[in-house]
């Protein structure tokens, strides 16, 4: 009975949506696009279901699937290497598959010869298996290469693809094959569209799924992007540099004729901001994402560095190293202003210092350059901040480090499902500081018996428009000290006692 009441109780929480920051946009076209309130509706039942999803194959097979009727399976081309779970594992030439079992995408694979066609948002295949008399379209489907299926509202915003497998005519010489550029290495089509120009969805529903959908290729792979932003490629070259050999495509903008034998159209994602090794080909994980990170942002770093050498010889300091192994550890604050901001962020740092920290306040802004912050990042042992998009740049943390995400009230599950448990994932040493109603600005505007002080789930029961007025943004926090310090000191003995091991180590 406990059990059912609760699972009624998620199954509520299920139908709440949940806003991100405002600020988070880095242009304004992309955020005016929609005048509703950047919503993330995420079903709770999508997590739940996921993992079904991935034991499903294990115990039910596919023969009920409209695809084992198109694609008989035993075809010469079957390939093992695919990943298992995916009905699409094995495409033979001039065919379609598309794989709509997921709850969070739709990916097609086209093999063959591929023609794309912008002007009436088609990419062509022709089969020349059986060509000849007979009708001219064989297959055809319809794709939003986004990663917010369940969304269908996004989803609406998102350029529809239409994927045409036909016969040549052969009564049409020449033109029709006509091809203004070869790729001689596979395309992957996707939309940055949708809600890019927020910092966790870029990450989370485009250069992740990315990564996963197109580490397999090694770079061999050409980007063809629906709803290209010149700012989003300015703002990820680094990143895109290591993902792919070739200049991104602008589908909408680039008339020609491009022409591959392999496409996927549409991008896998696995779950919040993280990589599932078992469903990628490689074994690959969030770390080896974060992999890639590094080593996008590392030139950048290094010039930054040499700068800051040139000008401190140029006022003829002495240079010191760069960064002292046996320093202090290092805590960043990801700070906000406005809503969900610390409002004793100030005594925060005093406290932090004494206890033993050099402590940086970093206040992520539009307009920030993601190389400064990854470097802030990467060369500290603890980050704190209050839940929020921003604390999408836990992805900066070192695997092994500390991230305290203060949790303001009602912002539980979100906070746990969007950071907490991904945060895990990539090995740091996760630590949720849920506040009480007293450290909550919404103590002095409510009953002390208040549901909104009392009982969180209550409200956010009632609906989204409930949860972003009340908890996401108004509420502010102020940290009740003498409990966070707590928190403070067990990660500042963590990072001391793993410093001490590494030492250990390397003496030996
Ligand atoms: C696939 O089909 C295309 C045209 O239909 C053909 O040119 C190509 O050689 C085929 N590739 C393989 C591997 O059979
Ligand atoms: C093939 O092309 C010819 C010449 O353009 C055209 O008349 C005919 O209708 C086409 N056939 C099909 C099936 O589209
Ligand atoms: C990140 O930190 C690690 C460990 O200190 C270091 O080896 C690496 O070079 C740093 N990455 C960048 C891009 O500076
Ligand atoms: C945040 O701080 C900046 C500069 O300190 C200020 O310009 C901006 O208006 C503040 N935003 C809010 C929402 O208070």
């Amino acid at each position: 009975m406990v059990h059912h009441h609760r699972y009624i109780q998620l199954r509520k929480v299920v139908t709440v949506a949940y806003v991100d920051e405002e600020d988070a946009c880095v242009n304004m076209s992309a955020c005016n696009k929609r005048s509703k309130p950047k919503l993330l509706f995420f079903l709770l039942f999508c997590t739940l279901l996921s993992s079904c999803l991935l034991l499903a194959p294990n115990v039910l097979p596919f023969p009920t699937s409209p695809l084992s009727l198109l694609y008989p399976s035993g075809g010469a081309e079957e390939t093992l290497s695919d990943s298992k779970s995916s009905p699409c594992s094995s495409v033979l030439n001039g065919t379609i598959c598309c794989d709509r079992s997921s709850i969070r995408s739709d990916v097609c694979i086209m093999k063959g010869d591929i023609r794309t066609h912008s002007s009436s948002f088609s990419v062509f295949l022709y089969n020349s298996i059986n060509s000849g008399a007979g009708e001219q379209k064989v297959q055809q489907e319809k794709i939003r290469p986004y990663t917010r299926k369940w969304e269908p509202s996004t989803m609406a915003t998102i350029d529809e693809l239409t994927l045409i497998a036909k016969k040549p005519n052969s009564s049409v010489t020449g033109d029709q094959h006509k091809c203004d550029v070869y790729h001689d290495v596979p395309a992957v089509f996707f939309s940055t569209g949708g809600y890019t120009g927020n910092v966790y969805h870029e990450f989370n529903d485009g250069l992740i799924p990315l990564y996963i959908t197109s580490q397999k290729y090694n770079k061999k792979v050409v980007f063809v992007i629906l709803e290209y932003h010149d700012w989003w490629i300015t703002k990820y070259t680094n990143i895109l540099k290591h993902l792919t050999d070739f200049e991104p495509i602008d589908y909408n903008g680039d008339k020609r004729t491009h022409c591959f034998s392999e496409a996927i159209v549409g991008l896998k994602i696995h779950d919040e901001l993280t990589v599932d090794s078992s469903l990628t080909e490689g074994g690959k994980t969030i770390k080896d994402f974060r992999d890639i990170l590094d080593k996008g942002y590392r030139p950048r770093i290094q010039g930054l560095i040499l700068e800051e050498e040139h000008e401190k010889s140029q006022l003829h300091n002495p240079i010191k190293p760069i960064r002292q192994q046996h320093g202090k550890p290092k805590l960043v604050i990801i700070s906000r202003n406005g809503s969900r901001a610390i409002m004793n962020e100030n005594l925060l740092v005093n406290m932090a210092s004494k206890i033993g920290f050099s402590v940086t306040v970093v206040k992520p802004q539009r307009t920030s350059e993601l190389a400064k912050i990854y470097r802030e990042l990467n060369s500290s042992d603890v980050m704190v901040g209050v839940h929020g998009a921003a604390m999408t740049h836990f992805l900066f943390m070192k695997p092994g480090s500390v991230f305290i995400q203060v949790v303001p009230l009602g912002t539980n599950w979100a906070a746990e499902t969007y950071y907490g448990e991904p945060a895990k994932k990539l090995g740091l040493r996760y630590i949720g500081y849920e506040i009480l109603p007293r450290e909550s600005s919404l103590y002095e505007e409510y009953e002390s018996n208040d549901p909104v002080l009392r009982d969180p789930n209550s409200v956010n029961d009632r609906g989204w428009e409930f949860t972003k007025k009340i908890y996401l943004d108004r509420q502010k926090v102020r940290l009740n000290l003498v409990r966070f310090r707590k928190r403070l000191v067990r990660s500042y003995i963590y990072t001391m006692r793993k410093r001490n091991e590494n030492n250990m180590v390397r003496s030996q």
